[in-house]
């Protein structure tokens, strides 16, 4: 059975580490990952928690509207490609609204940019380098 529901910032770590951190000297802890208006969610399959993402009330300058950014999002390798990732941005988007949000955008890795286009999120800007991770696009999506 698979659910999805909010999670604490600390359920987050362990992917975090293994699917956006490995063998990375960067802390799998985000500033703002306690902030009151961050929230966390995680997508459960027979209670194994398999794919997460976070949302954090962070503007850009590029964008306009009421704004929220998505922040680590992963699925464990094994479980990637079954539609989980996208469930948790749809389910997302529904929270969102209900919070009167009109914008998402993210940093999006140069590797993920189709999941995100395939999501609906545009991208706006050019490439720039995360230390350590590598190519990035600004994206977004309006809901
Ligand atoms: C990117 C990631 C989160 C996607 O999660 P996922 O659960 O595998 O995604 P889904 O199965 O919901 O994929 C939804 C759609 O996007 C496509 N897709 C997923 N990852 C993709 C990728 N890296 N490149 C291109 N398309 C991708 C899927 O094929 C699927 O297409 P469909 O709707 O036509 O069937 C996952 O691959 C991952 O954790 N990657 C490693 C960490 C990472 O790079 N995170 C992003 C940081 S910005």
């Amino acid at each position: 059975m698979v659910v999805v529901k909010q999670i604490e910032a600390k359920d987050t770590y362990e992917i975090r580490k293994k699917e956006l951190r490995k063998n990375m000297d960067l802390s799998s802890q985000f500033s703002g990952d306690f902030d009151e208006d961050t929230f966390h969610l995680g997508l459960y399959q027979n209670e194994k928690l398999i794919s997460i993402v976070s949302f954090m009330k962070t503007n850009n300058k590029m964008l306009t509207g009421e704004q929220y950014q998505l922040r680590g999002m992963a699925t464990l390798v094994d479980f990637q490609g079954k539609g989980y990732g996208k469930m948790l941005v749809s389910k997302a988007e529904k929270i969102l609204k209900k919070k009167n949000i009109n914008l998402v955008w993210c940093n999006a890795r140069v590797v993920a940019l189709n999941f995100y286009k395939k999501q609906g999120f545009q991208v706006i800007g050019k490439v720039f380098d995360i230390p350590q991770i590598g190519g990035h696009y600004v994206m977004f999506k309006e809901i």
